[in-house]
């Protein structure tokens, strides 16, 4: 089946930095109206998505929230100095254009510095959104407030490209799968969860209030292709990633083996991943109460918490199909 494109883009698009993801779950539960039996939103804003099924409880999570930079002091010449929402390499963000929930638009700049790169990191780093003096742009941008990267989401035959790819591919593939899923083999509970950027904090307490036998996460990953770049077992394009470690998780064999059968049995395409520096929802459900069975589906991605986070679009077709299959299998 062809990859709904439009509804990739507009789920990366929606503005929704940790605490604030109220557009994009919006958007989510719009798409997913007749696909589920019931749903809740909870305290945390966690959209916990119920379809029924025959069997073991499986909690699937993937995060609405995408990294931002929120507003710290307005200087009186009319520059925004902000505190980071999650985690982001200084060097990254310059000149980078940012976008506030209302719609205005800035760039992130830095300031001049002796001997640069050396003395160089974010408390350098200004938004400026051309407004001339403090009050002016009190007018747009108040304490608190949040901007996020601001580039349209770019795709074509081979690839997407864009910011937030991180988790709303996690999000996509959990919104198709759930669509496309006959006669699930488990009791199956789609959370989209918030806060997962700033550590976890909506899965923690929807894996709670659902008490699972078994986690799923979705999420990206990194892909260590590109030149110079960690030596690494994923690939863009090297299909579904199985993961087996991240530096929050060690995934429970039983999902593993699970996950594997049910790729080469039905011939998708997949690799594993172990991954040297980042964390998911994976965590969080698998130190629930006396421990759930836990494991994760991820998309390889270059240049994640950039604003041009990119992945393959094969490799996202394998996530829905192997998702699709093994909740349709079971365990
Ligand atoms: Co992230
Ligand atoms: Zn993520």
């Amino acid at each position: 089946m062809a990859l709904n494109t439009k509804l990739l883009a507009a789920v990366c698009e929606a503005h929704g930095a940790s605490g604030y993801e109220k557009e994009i779950c919006d958007l989510i539960l719009a798409d997913l109206k007749g696909y589920y039996d019931d749903y809740q939103i909870d305290t945390l804003g966690n959209l916990i998505v119920h379809k029924k099924g025959d069997g073991p409880k499986i909690m699937l999570a993937g995060h609405m929230d995408q990294i931002g930079f929120m507003v710290t002091y307005i200087e009186d010449e009319g520059f925004i100095r902000f505190s980071n929402i999650g985690g982001f390499d200084p060097f990254m963000l310059v000149s980078r254009r940012v976008r506030f929930a209302n719609g205005t638009e800035g760039v992130i700049r830095a300031e001049r510095v002796e001997g640069f790169p050396s003395g160089f990191n974010s408390s350098k780093l200004y938004i400026d959104i051309g407004a001339p003096c403090k009050k002016c742009v009190e007018k747009a941008v108040k304490i608190g407030d949040i901007a996020v990267y601001s580039a349209p989401c770019h795709i074509d035959e081979n690839k997407v490209m864009t910011p937030a790819l991180d988790d709303r591919v996690g999000c996509f593939i959990m919104m198709e799968a759930l669509k496309q899923i006959k006669n699930p083999k488990f009791d199956c509970y789609f959370v989209f969860t918030t806060q997962e950027e700033v550590g976890l904090r909506g899965a923690k307490t929807a894996v709670h209030s659902i008490d699972p036998d078994y986690g799923l996460a979705f999420d990206v990953t990194g892909a260590y292709d590109t030149p110079k770049s960690l030596k690494g077992n994923m690939r863009m394009g090297g299909g579904a990633c199985i993961k087996i470690k991240d530096s929050s998780v060690l995934c429970h064999k039983q999902i593993i083996d699970w996950l594997t059968n049910i790729a080469e049995s039905n011939g998708i395409k997949y690799q594993y991943e172990i991954l040297e520096a980042g964390g998911t929802d994976t965590a969080a459900m698998q130190v629930h109460k006396d421990g759930v069975i836990s494991g994760c589906i991820s998309v390889s991605s270059r240049y994640i918490h950039s604003d041009a986070e990119m992945a393959a679009l094969s490799d996202i077709e394998d996530c829905i199909n192997l998702t699709v299959k093994a909740l349709e299998t079971g365990i």
